[in-house]
């Protein structure tokens, strides 16, 4: 018999104690988390991962019982053995609420000091204290159940690609730093002076070679690394449910993305979806929402005004249009309540963090349309607008002029802005469609040339095929992004499968050939020996729970995340190398200057 537990084996979970328990003997094991002493009675709440038991100590039953009891604090572990009684004062309030334990012995299997926060879900403490003491954090209810649902998520995933005859397929971390997307992490090799390893930020070139390999449907759930700067919604390390599929075109990743977004949402939250899903192009997504992500639980509209800002009074907009620019607005209507004047100031600082010049607004109130650019409009100007924006009594309107991609930007976030201020987005609505026909390239104004928007393996619209030298701006790509709730939960696209386009499009994203091949050469080499066309789709698990919960922080979905300086609070992670460390690997260390310090 063993020492350690008395012999005594865990027969159920406290919090799963119901009626149906009435008069079982039990043995609990768990937590304390609180202890009262009524005289000749005791009370224990006893804790574990699926909840609370009152547990009821009697000097009638057990006097040994009741004195050990006594003796133990908040967090103790113990072990319970007892009998299920109906409770006499029910408290409604939690699930095991009917019954309680009456207890014959308790075993103290591990003292605790006075922990630094509370285990309790109302429990305020700062996040960074909670990161600092993760362990006990995570025996909070609340995030309990966020490891379980997203294990659970994960389960479905896993048993949807399973059944359809997906392979789950390991792919290294070790691996060669790539130039393009993020900025890599990176790993210096020991046996290799000099040389370093990258940690994947995502398996893409090995799913795209297990397609040449003939593997046909892939499937892994993998951790990515990217150190980029930090988010709500992002992580430098994250997990990617990563997938590709040969002899596909776009329909057929689509078709199946939409049957395994059915299943999680029917598996997990128990909601059944719509397909097909809304699909929207990309260009339709900015010009109404003012994203590549829109967030359709609510309405707030882009509307484009330039033909009637180009002949208006207001100079700002005038030159705005003249000047080859945009001028756009939204209606928050029924946003006149909400924001008062020193509402609208704020709302004018939150845009110029998005490189807004200004904010111009329209209030529609009773007396009439009150706005400071009222002054430099006509009539007819203000008549138009106001049937534009289809504004009433009530409305809030706002502008924005500037270059089209600062107009998108400050407008896109004001929307989703005032809908969180006034409450509009209802919990439990779930909005998912497929944002299509991304642009191939994007300019980036600091390398002074065109990159690829997703990666350099997606192909072109067969379309714009030619447009890859002659008008890349206008270059569109078979790529799709999931988007749920106003995230994006995943991006996949059609790779490009002929070792001819491929180097059109390293070169149409500035390297030589030789850059290409000392890059990407093992990926051109394999495409000369037999390459099915192929395409996949990589999802942002972390993301996917976030939405699925309807949580803000991801963190909150991670077991031990990072903070937005990319440290981990409970392990002091990232650290110092030892000296001699550093010289196995040739490396020395240069302090940082004081301003990037
Ligand atoms: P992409 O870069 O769009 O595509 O990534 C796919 C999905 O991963 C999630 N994601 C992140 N989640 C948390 N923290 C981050 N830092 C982070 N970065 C990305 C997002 C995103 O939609 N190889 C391609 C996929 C493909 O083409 O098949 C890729 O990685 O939810
Ligand atoms: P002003 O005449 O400069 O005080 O501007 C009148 C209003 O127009 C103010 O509310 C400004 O915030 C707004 N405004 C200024 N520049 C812009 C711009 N580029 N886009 C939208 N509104 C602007």
């Amino acid at each position: 018999m063993s020492e350690l537990l008395n012999g005594l084996k865990r027969t159920h979970y406290a919090g799963l104690l119901r009626d149906e328990h009435i008069d079982t003997r039990v043995v609990l094991m768990g937590w304390v988390q609180k202890r009262r002493n009524l005289g000749g009675l005791l009370f224990v709440d006893l804790r574990d991962r699926e909840g609370i038991a009152q547990i009821v100590f009697d000097t009638k039953v057990s006097q040994e019982a009741f004195d050990k009891a006594d003796t133990i604090r908040g967090e103790y572990v113990v072990a319970v053995e007892g009998v299920v009684k109906k409770r006499e004062s029910v408290n409604p309030d939690i699930p095991t609420g009917q019954v309680e334990v009456f207890a014959e012995q308790i075993k103290i299997l591990s003292e605790s000091e006075v922990p630094p926060i509370h285990i309790t879900d109302e429990d305020g403490a700062a996040e960074k204290l909670r990161l600092k003491y993760r362990y006990l954090d995570l025996r909070k209810p609340k995030m309990y159940k966020n490891l379980l649902f997203r294990s659970q998520v994960a389960s479905v995933f896993r048993s949807f690609f399973n059944s359809e005859g997906f392979l789950e397929v390991e792919t290294p971390f070790l691996n060669k730093p790539t130039p393009e997307g993020a900025r890599d992490y990176l790993v210096p090799s020991r046996v290799n002076p000099n040389k370093f390893y990258a940690l994947p930020q995502s398996p893409q070139l090995f799913k795209q070679m297990l397609m040449v390999s003939g593997i046909d449907k892939y499937y892994q759930i993998v951790k990515c690394f990217r150190d980029e700067d930090l988010r709500a919604d992002r992580q430098p390390e994250f997990t990617q449910v990563d997938v590709e599929m040969s002899f596909v075109e776009e329909n057929d990743v689509i078709a199946v993305n939409e049957a395994l977004m059915k299943k999680i949402f029917k598996e997990t939250l128990n909601v059944e979806l719509e397909t097909p899903f809304m699909r929207m192009p990309y260009k339709e997504a900015m010009e109404r929402f003012g994203s590549d992500k829109p967030d359709l639980r609510f309405g707030f509209e882009l509307k484009a005004l330039n033909d009637i800002a180009a002949t208006c009074g207001f100079g700002v907009f005038a030159s705005t249009v003249e000047q080859g620019n945009d001028v756009r607005a939204i209606n928050i209507d029924g946003g006149l309540e909400t924001f008062s004047k020193k509402g609208l100031k704020n709302l004018e600082k939150f845009a110029k963090t998005y490189g807004a010049q200004g904010l111009a607004w329209m209030r529609f109130t009773e007396e009439g349309i009150d706005s400071p650019i009222l002054k430099f409009l006509s009539d007819e100007d203000i008549q138009k607008i106001t049937e534009r924006m289809e504004a009433k009594t009530g409305d809030l309107v706002l502008f924005v002029a500037d270059k089209p991609s600062v107009v998108f930007a400050a407008l896109g976030a004001l929307r989703l802005e005032a809908a969180k201020q006034m409450n509009k987005i209802e919990e439990g609505v779930y909005k998912i469609l497929w944002v299509t026909e991304f642009p191939l390239f994007e300019y980036s104004e600091e390398e002074d040339r065109y990159v690829a928007k997703h990666h350099p393996f997606t192909s072109p619209m067969d379309d714009d095929m030619n447009k890859i030298e002659t008008d890349p701006a206008n270059c569109r790509a078979k790529a799709y992004d999931i988007v749920l709730n106003g995230s994006e939960i995943g991006g996949g696209s059609i790779r490009i499968h002929t070792t001819e386009l491929q180097a059109r499009m390293f070169k149409a994203l500035g390297f030589s050939d030789e850059e290409a091949q000392e890059k990407f050469g093992f990926l051109l080499d394999a495409f000369k020996y037999g390459v099915p066309p192929h395409g996949g789709i990589a999802y942002g698990l972390d993301r996917v729970v976030m939405e699925l919960l309807n949580i803000d922080n991801i963190r909150d979905v991670i077991a031990f995340p990072k903070t937005q300086q990319a440290t981990c609070l409970l392990t002091n992670a990232p650290g110092f190398a030892e000296v001699h460390q550093l010289e196995e690997l040739f490396l020395e260390t240069v302090s940082p200057k004081k301003e990037q310090a």
